[in-house]
């Protein structure tokens, strides 16, 4: 080993020799716990240092700055000396020691990656995440039991299908995906100092507070402020409360722009055309940057359609989350982004935009996929969208003529669920639901998923949906 590949991992009295790159344990916000971490940036106020620290093993969205006293500084890991990396992450290569607070970068179409990153970083999702993976894997790969329901299926099972986009199990991601020629969050594959670090302290939404996840690039005047002011029905950001308040005066909107396509009791879901109603298509990017870690921001917002789900009071119709989709994908994705905002997550409303997504593929006679690289919790989601979808055909199948046991393809159930054929084998394939038994592939179900299915409350009615297909190909002629 060269002398310059060398680490060095040394005590380190006080926190002053701390630099940029150094990775030493330290003390995680709300809890006792002392992971290793990584210092990206290093500033001083009046004589006291803060450190911005990316916990290793953990998702960015729990990257924070911290204070002298949250550091370990009796077991130090310094940087390579010659700038490369530390164990294999990236380091910062500029040092912004100063009073200059959080930097930020001016509003601007970031520059196009060759390829998009394909980590996900799984074992680390909030509320104790690394645990959650773990049981969702074993959850999935739980063994047949006995009291199980046998379906043939009629259709042999390639034998080493990859998963689209899944990187959990095998932990090595495939670069298969590349990143589309025009988009409005497309994928990316690197990471400068600026874009690592959370440039918005605040953000307030309708009657929400939201601390944001990531970077977005909102203008230069809009960081380094205690909260940004967002009108929750045009989206239109504001430096303060007050500015809000004389936009809101003039602002007549109670719902998002578009077509209002979707309504059953409260839940609404409009489609904005991204070439018609930009300045909302590029304000909804950037807010939904703030929670899209893998995804850069473009401004051309003219290939999309976003679909906004919303929850009706005698307020308005405010918004929930949303997910946008290509006019066209060469590639038969049906969602390129997708977010649930953070004060809505984990009642089911993701889901509701996965089925709804799948739904609108539906309508369209297709099948169709997620745009891949998938975040952690995106991942989440759509496996247990799929394993719920298909496993409700699969229990609902019923034996034909005179075979003892329901038979289904792998084809019927894409038809029937519009899930692409890569998803519904890796989907079953994860279940551990696909045996090898006498000459044929069987699936069996265990009749305990059915306690799975109940759970699930919010459902799409497709009766309420309104919605023609359009053939973007001919429109695009037509211009
Ligand atoms: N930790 C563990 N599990 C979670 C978490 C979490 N923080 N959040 C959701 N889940 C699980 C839920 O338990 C649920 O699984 P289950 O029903 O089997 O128990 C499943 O994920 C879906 O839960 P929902 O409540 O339906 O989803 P939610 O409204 O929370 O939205 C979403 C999911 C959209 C991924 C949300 O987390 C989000 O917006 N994240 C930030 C943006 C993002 O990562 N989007 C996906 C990017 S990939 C792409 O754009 C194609
Ligand atoms: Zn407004």
């Amino acid at each position: 080993m060269n002398e310059n590949d060398e680490e060095l991992t040394t005590f380190c009295d006080s926190a002053a020799s701390l630099v940029e790159g150094c990775r030493l344990p330290v003390r995680m916000q709300g809890g006792d716990d002392w992971p290793l971490a990584e210092i990206i940036s290093i500033k001083e106020s009046r004589g006291q240092r803060g450190y911005y620290v990316h916990y290793v093993d953990f998702n960015k969205r729990l990257d924070e700055w911290v204070g002298e006293s949250w550091l370990d500084t009796r077991k130090v890991q310094f940087p390579r000396r010659d700038g490369a990396p530390t164990g294999g992450t990236t380091t910062p290569k500029k040092t912004h020691i100063g009073s200059g607070g959080m930097p930020s970068e001016p509003r601007q179409l970031v520059s196009r990656p060759a390829s998009p990153t394909l980590t996900h970083d799984t074992s680390s999702l909030v509320n104790g995440g690394a645990v959650l993976a773990a049981a969702l894997q074993k959850k999935m790969n739980r063994k047949r039991k006995a009291n199980s329901l046998d379906i043939e299926v009629a259709e042999p099972i390639p034998a080493a299908e990859s998963e689209t986009g899944d990187t959990i199990a095998s932990g090595a991601a495939t670069p298969t995906a590349r990143p589309r020629q025009s988009g409005s969050l497309v994928a990316h594959g690197h990471d400068d100092l600026v874009t690592r670090m959370k440039n918005i302290e605040m953000i307030e939404l309708g009657r929400h507070r939201i601390r944001p996840w990531y970077f977005a690039p909102y203008p230069q005047e809009m960081v380094n402020l205690p909260c940004i002011y967002i009108c929750e029905f045009c989206l239109k950001y504001r430096k303060s409360k007050k500015c809000l308040e004389r936009h809101l005066i003039k602002c007549k909107l109670k719902h998002p722009p578009g077509n209002e396509i979707y309504r059953k009791g409260s839940i609404s879901f409009f489609e904005i055309d991204g070439r018609k109603n930009k300045c909302y298509a590029q304000n909804l990017c950037l807010l939904a940057k703030l929670f899209l870690d893998h995804k850069t921001l473009y401004y051309d917002t003219d290939p999309f359609l976003f679909y906004v789900m919303t929850e009706f009071d005698s307020r308005g119709f405010h918004i929930v989350g949303y997910f946008s989709k290509e006019k066209e994908s060469t590639e038969d994705y049906n969602v390129a982004c997708i977010l649930t905002l953070p004060p809505y997550q984990r009642k089911g409303y993701g889901k509701l935009l996965i089925e709804f997504s799948y739904e609108l593929s539906k309508f369209e006679g297709k099948t169709g996929s997620p745009e891949k690289p998938l975040s952690d919790l995106g991942l989440l989601s759509y496996r247990s969208y799929w394993a719920q979808t298909i496993l409700d055909i699969l229990m609902h199948s019923k034996p034909v003529g005179d075979n003892e046991k329901p038979i289904i393809t792998i084809n019927e159930i894409c038809e029937l669920t519009s899930i692409k054929k890569e998803d519904v084998i890796s989907t079953l394939q994860n279940l551990n639901l696909i045996n090898y038994y006498k000459g044929q592939y069987i699936i069996s179900v265990n009749r305990q998923h059915e306690k799975a299915m109940e759970k699930r409350m919010l459902r799409i009615d497709p009766k309420c949906l309104h919605w023609t297909p359009k053939d973007w190909s001919k429109r695009a002629k037509c211009v």
